[in-house]
């Protein structure tokens, strides 16, 4: 499973990266407002900052919502960098646009995926990555990790190509079963991959073998 962080910041992202277990970033709006980044020139150089520090994989919003301007956005976007996915909505125009990106080999992941149903038109249309919305669905009493395993069972019976890129990732539980259930990837905020390293019994093992180390060595 592909662990992929969800942060604009860059700080966050490298510290991932240096962990050496990091795939990829998805940002959205609200992340990168969240960095107080702004003006078209500022995020471009921004996207192109996550791009020298990971080795592939980050997703780019587009803001637009009409077809003509989200493919302008898009191909806008995917010019930044190779490692560029172009992040698409899913309503109308935006599985109009993946269909159409995804014919010109540009990389999309369709996001705000709420339903087993849009993700099935998300696969259909070409989408190199579907984001369904984990803990969103969570927090209006809908199980969230039941469509991810809802979405695998459907792109498996059809052999779809599109990755399944579990999002709104809160929890290591969260992390846990999607891998359990086969989720292609998560992504989720640093603390989520940090907490992974954390059992009792790990800390109170390496304190007794310090211990009985420095008994004989001093
Ligand atoms: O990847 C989607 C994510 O940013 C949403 O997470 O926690 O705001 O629901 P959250």
């Amino acid at each position: 499973m592909k662990f992929f962080i969800d942060t604009a910041n860059l700080k966050e992202i490298q510290e991932a990266y240096d962990l050496g277990v990091l795939d990829g970033v998805t940002t959205n709006p609200s992340l990168m407002a969240k960095e107080g980044i702004k003006g078209d020139a500022n995020v471009r150089a921004h996207y192109k900052a996550i791009c020298n520090i990971v080795d592939n994989n980050v997703s780019a919003e587009v803001i637009a919502t009409d077809f003509e301007n989200i493919i302008k956005e898009g191909k806008e976007l995917a010019k930044i960098d190779d490692k560029i996915v172009v992040k698409v909505p899913m309503i109308k125009d935006g599985v109009k646009a993946i269909k159409k990106f995804s014919s010109e080999g540009i990389r999309t992941n369709c996001t705000l995926v709420f339903s087993a149903g849009q993700a099935i038109l998300a696969a259909k249309a070409g989408a190199s990555y579907v984001s369904p919305f984990i803990g969103r669905l969570d927090d209006i009493s809908q199980d969230g990790l039941e469509l991810i395993a809802q979405i695998r069972q459907i792109y498996d019976n059809y052999g779809f190509d599109t990755e399944i890129l579990s999002a709104s990732v809160r929890h290591t539980m969260h992390l846990i079963q999607c891998a359990e259930i086969g989720s292609d990837v998560v992504t989720c905020p640093l603390n989520v991959i940090t907490s992974l390293l954390n059992h009792p019994l790990t800390d109170s093992g390496l304190a007794k073998f310090l211990a009985d180390h420095k008994k004989v060595n001093g």
